[in-house]
């Protein structure tokens, strides 16, 4: 069947259970995991362990319920867009089982930010009902496909303006292959306008939320140089490292054929974990350790975790690993790092 077909279907069928009262708590006792040493307070918020969900599964906040369930420390929503769109031609999401990967072109698919800002506002109302608040919410903002690279800043400020109360931290994703010049926004002048717009607003108010930068795993030395120079210069408060890569050069068991078939689109999975690893070490080293780093990229087993745990991670997301592991991912894991 279709993956991206597969993914809605069991994700509304996990979401279904999730709403009877006996199968959710099967579920939470088979799934959640709770563990003093898994609890931890980065950028000012207290997850109740470090293993998160990556920006692109629950683009529309529409399974936070479901996510929740399945023992996620947090769950990053988005990429929202200001403007609802519809994201690339499908098929679009590609699995190559043999290399532990997926290469996606979705185009930030999604509900547009009013839409999505209900979505959660009403979780909230309820997680705070059902005392599920524990569940830390990141809104992982972009900007619409038409929407020119110069006015790329109206896009982001728009979206976090809208989502300042309903999202516990913020992503700026200016590293998605898959919407055509968003990745020229990683420069330095460009990024400035934006970050600097950001927390213009952000220090504005009387708490301002932790404000992160996704980059690729692509990156030049010199450009890494200049973002790290950035983030302290804007105050940010971490980096997400990484998104997916446009490189192929890492599929070793997928035919040449094939990949050359799907075509265009980032690459995640075990192929991306060394490089991925490769940039958390520069950026954690390069900024001595102290700005936190959420690890995403090739994390399938706790020792991928505890990897980049060591590289300098405070927390990691997974993704492709959720998809091939299943749901009991996150348990593994953070059993993993009990016993480390
Ligand atoms: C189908 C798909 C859609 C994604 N959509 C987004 C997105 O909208 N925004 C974003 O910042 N990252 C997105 N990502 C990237 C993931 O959040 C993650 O950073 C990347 O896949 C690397 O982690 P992994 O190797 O564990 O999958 C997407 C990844 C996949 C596979």
């Amino acid at each position: 069947m279709n993956p991206e077909r597969v993914h809605y279907l069991a994700m509304n069928s996990l979401q279904n259970a999730c709403n009877i009262p006996i199968i959710k708590h099967i579920i939470q006792q088979q799934f959640s995991i709770q563990h003093e040493v898994l609890e931890k307070e980065v950028f000012g918020l207290r997850f109740k362990n470090p293993v998160g969900l990556g920006a692109g599964f629950d683009k529309n906040a529409t399974y936070l319920h479901a996510l929740s369930c399945l023992g996620f420390g947090f769950v990053e929503i988005g990429t929202v867009t200001p403007k609802a769109q519809s994201g690339n031609e499908k098929p679009r999401l590609f699995r190559l089982p043999a290399d532990k990967a997926l290469i996606n072109r979705m185009g930030f698919n999604n509900d547009g930010v009013l839409a999505i800002q209900k979505r959660l506002a009403d979780w909230k109302n309820k997680a705070a009902k059902i005392s599920t608040s524990a569940l830390i919410v990141g809104g992982n903002i972009g900007k619409n496909k038409h929407t020119k690279n110069e006015d790329a800043w109206k896009d982001f400020t728009l979206c976090f303006d809208a989502l300042f109360d309903v999202a516990d931290y913020f992503v700026v994703n200016v590293s998605s292959p898959n919407t055509p010049g968003l990745r020229a926004l990683q420069e330095k002048d460009a990024l400035k306008k934006i970050l600097s717009s950001i927390q213009n607003i952000n220090f504005g108010k009387y708490k301002p939320k932790p404000l992160l930068l996704k980059i690729a795993p692509d990156l030049t030395t010199w450009q890494l140089d200049d973002i790290i120079a950035l983030a302290e210069e804007v105050q940010l408060s971490g980096m997400v490292i990484s998104n997916t890569t446009i490189e192929r050069s890492t599929l070793k068991a997928t035919p040449a054929a094939i990949v050359e078939h799907i075509g265009s689109g980032g690459l995640s999975g075990a192929p991306l974990l060394l490089k991925s690893n490769e940039v958390l070490k520069y950026v954690a080293s390069q900024t001595n350790y102290r700005l936190p780093i959420i690890g995403s990229g090739g994390i399938f087993t706790a020792d991928d975790a505890k990897q980049k745990i060591l590289l300098g991670a405070s927390l990691i997301q997974v993704w492709t690993g959720f998809v091939y592991e299943g749901p009991g991912i996150t348990h593994k894991i953070c059993k993993g790092l009990i016993n480390k």
